[in-house]
């Protein structure tokens, strides 16, 4: 679908399963090379081997938690060492916490704030460096959240990061433009993966019926956006959040939801 994605070489955080995962795919079937990384280093080399026999020699793992900056450093020196150069940078994991604002922990507090913030911010501060050295262009994806522009009960930590990373997008376009490099976030509703399934027993039925266009979201939804800002045709799109969630942000509650059904 996008030429422009073949042979490029791409770090994705959190990619063991879920959102991750599925970009990590595509980006093997266009022609692309991936570091996938996961915080389970059992998940990291089962998920890099079954798209490694799929297609062979362009994707490999590298497990750490991505929350911190030694591992970051070291996993962007893998990618350089075993692919040569680095083209596209996506700060992929997140770390969602439910809990009651009153009992809600500094410890909580900090865990999401280290993943979802030290994280994303560091990963593209040391990525930006190699593509600003390698003075080719880049492109950085943060992965935020509808629960960053709607509120979300239970989830106000997780939703202030969700929020912050949109800011991050628009504030770096300041600093990477003269590279040539895009920084983009993409803002995902319900998504339907291993994670959100245990959430509740009827995921997608509940989404499917709070969500206007009628069914919960995919990782394939969530990756047809990256696809499109990773690609050539979005090289003139940079500061931006793209919402990916069959609309559930555009509507508020109205009188209609008092009506019996
Ligand atoms: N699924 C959704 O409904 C949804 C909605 C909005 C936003 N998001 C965001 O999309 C991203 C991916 O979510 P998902 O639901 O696809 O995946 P997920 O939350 O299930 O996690 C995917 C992978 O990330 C790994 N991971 C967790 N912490 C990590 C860390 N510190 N370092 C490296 N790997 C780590 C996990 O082991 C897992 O395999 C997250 O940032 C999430 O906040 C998801």
């Amino acid at each position: 679908m996008y030429p422009s994605l073949k042979n490029k070489v791409s770090l994705i955080t959190g990619a063991g399963a879920g959102i991750g995962y599925t970009l990590a795919e595509a980006l093997l079937k266009a022609g692309g090379k991936v570091v996938l990384n996961d915080i389970s280093p059992g998940l990291a080399r089962a998920s890099a081997k079954a798209l490694d026999a799929k297609y062979p020699g362009r994707c490999l793992p590298f497990a750490g938690d991505a929350g911190s900056v030694a591992v970051i450093d070291t996993m962007l020196a893998f990618t350089l060492e075993e692919f040569g150069t680095l083209d596209f940078a996506v700060a992929n994991a997140g770390l969602t916490k439910f809990g009651d604002f009153f009992d809600f922990t500094p410890e909580d507090f900090q865990k999401v704030l280290h993943v979802n913030l030290q994280g994303s911010f560091f990963l593209t501060q040391r990525a930006a460096q190699i593509m600003r050295k390698h003075q080719r262009g880049g492109r950085v994806l943060l992965m935020s959240s509808v629960t960053g522009i709607q509120c979300f009960p239970d989830l106000s930590a997780y939703s202030m990061t969700k929020a912050a990373l949109q800011m991050m997008a628009r504030n770096l376009v300041l600093a990477l433009a003269p590279y040539k490099i895009t920084i983009n976030a993409v803002a995902p509703g319900a998504t339907l993966t291993e994670r959100t399934r245990e959430e509740e027993p009827d995921y997608a039925g509940t989404w499917s019926i709070l969500t206007p266009m009628g069914r919960v979201g995919t990782p394939a939804d969530v990756t047809n956006t990256c696809l499109f800002l990773l690609s050539d045709q979005a090289s003139h799109t940079t500061g931006q959040t793209l919402v990916v969630d069959g609309g559930w942000t555009a509507v508020g509650r109205s009188p209609k939801d008092l009506e019996p059904r």
